[in-house]
């Protein structure tokens, strides 16, 4: 399950990654379900014993043959737009299951997912609070609705990725929460179901997570005591994976810190996790258009591939570490290389000065990048988005096509 050499070949479960690559060509993104199935039981048996949803961030990797398998285990999902949405009920999701983040909900995103009945909107601020009661009674439903909280814990996360701390744009301050629950509760439009965090984006350690917890019980016992009760707490996701070698965040033992802090209390948990469910069971696919081997002392060696920045923004954007495999050992004499792509741009590169042997024509997987992979992929440079295949077993199936050009320039015209 996931990837491993066989016989020296990299493969995604029992399909060799030449093969799919011979069949959809390069670059391409794969991603093993039985490893996303895999990481959702693991999570689903940490929390044993807690009542609680494992609500997937949809951002992560939204391709729908992902959300349908994930919906077909029960999950339920985080979105951030009204096209998520769309996705989760194409994907066969149940809008009941459905958890809605954002700080700019727009009032079409908003009365989408009140039409739906979705199970929560995670209110952002006082003004968001007005529209989604506003849209609610003009459409005649009852919104169901919690807080997000900005806790004010530090992640100790990259700063991009860093959501509750007091100077990032999410979430309301504690104070504030209770000032937007007591409206909400006085209002016939709304429901108040819950109270909601999401701190930031691959944490390692549980106490950002028990330290934003405790904020939001006590905020519970607070409301619990001026009589508004809620049915649900969600701390959000950030589970930290690793990549490099950092260690990454511990579940069990968070399952651990959460059974024992809410242990008797009428409260259903609600996790939102992305990356940690998606991450390891994704690569993507490149092959080495050029060779560009350093002239003299002083100077690096380059690898072009044929995925670049627009394929994968990880790197550029966050310094991000993925490890690079060929996908079959080529033999030679291992040199440091930049594996760069065609973009113009100097950020343009996949990894840096990485010792590998390689030869123009190796197909090289470049490892843990199902989160935030595909998903933040753009046509910068008029370069197509690639196919996303889907591996089961002995099988694959693509579940994205490749784009063409055609499909990039359909929308525009000569003005
Ligand atoms: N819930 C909310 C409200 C979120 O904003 C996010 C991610 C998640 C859950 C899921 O977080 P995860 O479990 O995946 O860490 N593009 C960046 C990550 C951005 C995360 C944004 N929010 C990256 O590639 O590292």
């Amino acid at each position: 399950m996931g990837y491993a050499r066989r016989d020296g070949e990299l493969c995604a479960d029992g399909v060799p990654l030449e093969r799919i690559a011979t069949a959809v060509g390069t670059p391409a993104y794969v991603y093993s379900w039985p490893s996303v199935r895999e990481q959702f039981a693991r999570i689903d048996t940490a929390l044993a014993g807690i009542d609680h949803r494992i609500c997937y961030a949809v951002k992560a990797s939204s391709n729908l043959a992902i959300l349908a398998r994930l919906a077909t285990l029960g999950a339920g999902f985080d979105i951030v737009s009204g096209g998520e949405l769309e996705r989760v009920l194409r994907a066969g999701g149940d809008p009941g299951r459905v958890v809605f983040s954002g700080v700019g909900k727009s009032t079409a995103d908003i009365d989408f997912g009140v039409k739906c009945g979705i199970d929560a909107f995670n209110v952002e601020s006082a003004s968001e609070l007005a529209r989604l009661e506003s849209r609610a009674r003009l459409l005649g439903c009852k919104a169901r609705m919690s807080v997000r909280v900005n806790p004010d814990v530090d992640a100790n996360t990259h700063p991009y990725i860093a959501t509750g701390l007091k100077e990032n744009k999410f979430g309301v301050a504690p104070g504030q929460a209770l000032e937007l629950f007591s409206r909400a509760s006085a209002s016939p439009d709304l429901t108040v179901a819950g109270i909601d965090c999401h701190i930031g984006s691959q944490i390692a350690d549980v106490e950002p997570f028990e330290a934003a917890l405790a904020a939001l019980l006590e905020l519970v016992d607070t409301l619990d005591r001026g009589g508004i009760s809620l049915d649900h707490v969600d701390i959000g996701g950030g589970f930290g994976i690793t990549y490099a070698d950092e260690p990454a965040l511990d579940i069990d033992i968070l399952g651990e810190v959460l059974r024992n802090n809410l242990a008797e209390r009428p409260l259903q948990l609600r996790v939102e996790p992305g990356r940690c469910l998606v991450a390891d069971a994704g690569v993507l696919l490149t092959r080495v258009e050029y060779l560009k081997p350093a002239p003299a002392p002083g100077h690096r060696n380059f690898a072009v591939v044929d995925a670049a920045m627009n394929d994968l923004i990880r790197p550029a954007l966050y310094q991000a570490w993925h490890a690079v495999e060929p996908v079959v050992e080529s033999g030679g004499t291992p040199k440091r290389w930049d594996v760069v792509g065609p973009v113009c741009e100097t950020g343009d590169f996949l990894a840096l000065d990485r010792v590998l042997a390689l030869n123009e024509g190796d197909l090289l997987a470049i490892r843990t990048a199902g989160a935030y992979g595909f998903a933040q992929s753009s046509n910068y440079n008029t370069r197509p988005r690639v196919p996303e295949v889907l591996v089961d077993g002995e099988d694959f199936a693509v579940v994205r096509k490749r784009e063409t050009v055609a499909d990039v320039l359909r929308l525009e015209t000569l003005g």
